[in-house]
């Protein structure tokens, strides 16, 4: 079995969006797998999004790739190559088989410090599987679903792009179903709008953020099982379509996460003086009537869950109040796309 010719230089192209958690993923029961300590809850956005293409190249004697026009190092590249091969395996892939060229643009402002590995991973393993399907048809196919096992293996909220709306990281048995399941497509009456509150490069990666908190945090036990009954009543508030429901656990379950940090030892937060105002603010405009509830992940921005009705009035009085912050509105996304090779980083 050969790369068929045609398929050589012929890119395949993706898009996929990113997703915030409102229930977090905070912890590997299996490092090399990617397995969650627990499972998780998030919502897929429709305007921070990653562009994907890649193509079997016969002249690499490496995988390669390109962020933004950028040849990345063997440090980057190494995390692209562990996804690539799984593929390889998967496909039965025969060694000659050339290595593929990655390029990716990140459509997330740039230095707004909103970049997430979510939306990269999961735009890479979906324009991996439509490359790898059309190289070698007579694989069986690949659904969204075992997909979505790929993309963990990159970087576990990868898992959750795969599919749009609110969307469930189940905890699974095992690698082969712990994978994406969509909750609900979200196309009612939500929305969130992002403070960037800082664009510096975060001090503590998520990786080794929750590796030390699961290793050494006294609060980790209890904020497994706290963690599963807010998801409990997330799941309930998403059926009856109620946005304080879902907004009140998923705030509680932000306040919990931080804590595990707090009693990690050393301890250590992601929270700064100017999160903690604009969640004030948060609070202050729930006293007046509106339904908006905030969560954190691995840094200092904000993100604010409220009706899609009433997003552009919490804007501007988020602009009113904090002048310096820069926002982003989102709508809840749909799942990853295959684009048009002409479609390419417009
Ligand atoms: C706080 O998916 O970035 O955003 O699996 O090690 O790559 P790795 O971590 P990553 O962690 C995301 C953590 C979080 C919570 C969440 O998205 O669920």
């Amino acid at each position: 079995m050969t790369v068929d010719k045609q398929e050589v230089n012929t890119w395949s192209v993706a898009r996929a969006h990113t997703n915030i958690a409102l229930i977090k993923y905070w912890g590997k029961r299996d490092e090399k797998l990617f397995l969650p300590t627990s499972p998780s809850l998030s919502l897929t956005l429709d305007s921070l999004y990653t562009d994907t293409r890649v193509r079997f190249d016969p002249k690499l004697s490496s995988d390669e790739l390109w962020l933004a026009g950028e040849k990345q190092d063997d440090k980057s590249t190494v995390k692209i190559t562990r996804v690539i091969d799984l593929f390889r395996a998967r496909y039965s892939v025969p060694e000659q088989t050339p290595r593929m060229r990655v390029e990716s643009v990140n459509h997330v402002p740039t230095a707004a410090g909103l970049a997430s590995s979510s939306s990269g991973f999961a735009a890479l393993a979906w324009a991996l599987r439509d490359a790898f399907e059309s190289a070698f048809p007579q694989t069986v196919a690949m659904d969204d679903r075992e997909l979505s096992t790929f993309a963990r293996r990159g970087s576990g909220s990868a898992t959750r792009s795969i599919f749009g709306g609110f969307v469930e990281w189940s905890y699974g048995t095992g690698s082969n179903d712990s994978c994406a399941i969509p909750v609900d497509d979200a196309r009612w009456d939500v929305a969130m709008v992002l403070a960037a509150i800082s664009t510096q490069h975060k001090k503590i990666s998520s990786t080794y953020g929750m590796k030390h908190t699961a290793e050494t945090s006294s609060f980790y036990s209890l904020w497994r099982e706290a963690s599963e009954q807010d998801l409990a009543t997330v799941r309930e508030g998403i059926r009856e379509r109620d946005i304080d429901k879902i907004g009140a656990a998923m705030e509680a379950n932000c306040m919990k996460f931080h804590a595990t940090m707090f009693a990690a030892n050393p301890p250590f937060t992601y929270l700064t003086s100017r999160s903690w105002r604009v969640i004030e603010f948060v609070h202050e405009m729930r006293d007046s009537g509106l339904s908006v509830y905030f969560t954190m992940d691995a840094g200092p921005n904000v993100k604010i869950l409220c009706r899609a009705s009433e997003q552009q009035f919490v804007h501007d009085k988020l602009a009113e109040r904090f002048p310096e912050i820069t926002l982003f509105d989102a709508l809840p996304g749909s799942g990853p796309e295959t684009l048009s090779k002409d479609k390419w980083a417009q």
